[in-house]
């Protein structure tokens, strides 16, 4: 029976003692991280103070509206988190105005074109085969749905094909470009895409989600000056929880006077309900930290490292997009072993502790489900410690695994893939060499602790 003291004791116990299942998950999931590299470039390892502000009661609470302008009584505090988290982004990418509401990267982008376009209105970005994110476009996302999408692409080189740019702009007169990538390993082209978006009149969006901590820690320039509207998420290489913003630059504001209050009406009423304060105040700690000077010299070491794993990949045999990287992500062709190679090498690196995801690449010869390349960065490892020493080794094991296993499996041409890929996991987790790097992967993780003081 639930009296005053059990429910004063249910309140205050920990997941640990309410809830064992969960508990029991969640400890695996500490568990899986410690013990492995997690190499997938869009992920990271957030401090324990954005995990403690994630976690506490702002989760509780509705603000509808924005500071000082809601709808909901008790919001003192929410204004004072949200000021904050605002007044820090804008200090740290040097932007007059913005908006820490959207719930996620993929929404802060639909916001932007809901502020300034109509359904119909043309619009330019990264094909999502080379490298760009579904919401610049992609046929089966809203932005091609509602709005009429024209992709640009990379050259067979792996860059971004300027030329292409510029002359379907001019055919097109799109309403907005953008700039930005899920998938792309070099450094953008915002200035020569902004003079494009300008020659056409069009709003630039730079979407900086996966380059945003390189570029508040000076490891890469800043689109700001280039573009009117920069969406990012907040928890990739800036190190903040799930979550993401949009700013509005002073060149957005000499373009539109009316460009700030249409990007926050268009994320509140227009798109979303209550901002997640809990999320708000885990962000406004992580613009805090990357507003110190260490995460400069954190920014400069995950490209660091990134090219140290590039070089090692290279020196071992294995084949990179562009040959190299500027960023903190690489994109292994595997062609040189056949097509649609991603899904066995991504599989046998998970099985040796090393997180990565199969992804297409330029001119990819077979599709995005069963792609030919794989994706891994050093945003996570570098927040471990990791340096050059430690990101040479798991280069030569990532090279090894990769010419064990891309030439012993091919798939299947006909509907059978799903079932072979199955059939052959076993033997690829049972594999010597597999094995081998795991235990030295679980070696290597064992220096670098990771959320030991944790208690689930
Ligand atoms: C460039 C880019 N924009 C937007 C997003 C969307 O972010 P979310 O997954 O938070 O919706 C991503 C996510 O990978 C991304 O890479």
């Amino acid at each position: 029976m639930v009296n005053e003291t059990n429910l004063t004791k249910f309140f205050n116990a920990s997941v640990k003692e309410t809830d064992p299942e969960v508990s029991s998950i969640i400890k695996s999931e500490i568990k899986r991280m410690a013990e492995g590299l997690e190499m997938i470039p869009s992920e990271n390892v957030v401090s324990l103070s954005v995990l403690n502000a994630l976690g506490s009661v702002f989760t509780n609470k509705y603000s509808e509206g924005y500071p000082h302008k809601r709808y909901y009584g008790g919001n003192e505090n929410a204004d004072s988190v949200e000021s904050l988290a605002i007044e820090r982004a804008k200090k740290l990418f040097g932007v007059p105005h913005v908006n820490v509401q959207p719930y996620s990267g993929s929404p802060a982008n639909l916001a932007a074109y809901f502020a300034v376009c109509e359904p119909g209105d043309t619009v330019m970005g990264l094909n999502l085969p080379d490298g760009g994110h579904l919401t610049h476009g992609w046929k089966v996302n809203f932005s091609a749905k509602y709005y009429k999408s024209v992709p640009y692409h990379v050259k067979p080189d792996g860059y971004i094909d300027l030329d292409e740019v510029k002359k379907l702009a001019l055919e097109n007169k799109p309403k907005l470009i953008w700039c930005g990538a899920t998938a792309y390993v070099r450094e953008f082209p915002f200035e020569e895409l902004g003079q494009i978006a300008d020659e056409v009149g069009a709003y630039f969006a730079a979407d900086i989600a996966h380059v945003a901590g390189l570029i508040v820690g000076g490891a890469h320039k800043s689109p700001v000056s280039h573009a009117h509207i920069v969406t990012t998420t907040t928890h990739k290489t800036l190190r903040g929880p799930r979550g993401a913003m949009i700013m509005v630059t002073q060149k957005g504001l000499d373009k539109d006077a009316e460009l700030a209050q249409k990007i926050d009406k268009a994320i509140f009423p227009g798109l979303q309900g209550g901002p997640h304060d809990h999320q708000t105040a885990a962000i406004a700690v992580a613009l805090g930290e990357a507003l110190k000077p260490e995460f400069a010299d954190y920014a400069k070491q995950i490209v660091k490292n990134n090219i140290t794993l590039g070089k090692t990949l290279m020196d071992n045999g294995i084949k990179l997009v562009t040959n190299g990287s500027d960023n903190h992500m690489q994109l292994i062709d595997l062609t040189q072993y056949g097509k649609g190679k991603g899904v066995f090498v991504q599989n046998a690196l998970d099985a040796a502790h090393i997180t990565v995801n199969k992804n297409t690449i330029p001119s990819d010869p077979s599709t995005p489900f069963y792609p030919s390349g794989i994706r891994l960065g050093t945003p996570a490892i570098t927040s471990r410690g990791m340096k050059e020493m430690e990101v040479t080794l798991i280069g030569k094991w990532i090279a090894e695994i990769i010419k064990e296993i891309a030439p012993a499996y091919d798939l299947p041409e006909d509907k059978t893939k799903a079932q072979y890929i199955e059939s052959v996991n076993p033997e690829i987790k049972q594999n010597a060499v597999v094995q081998r790097v795991k235990q030295n992967v679980m070696q290597l993780c064992s220096k670098f602790p990771l959320y030991a003081t944790l208690d689930y």
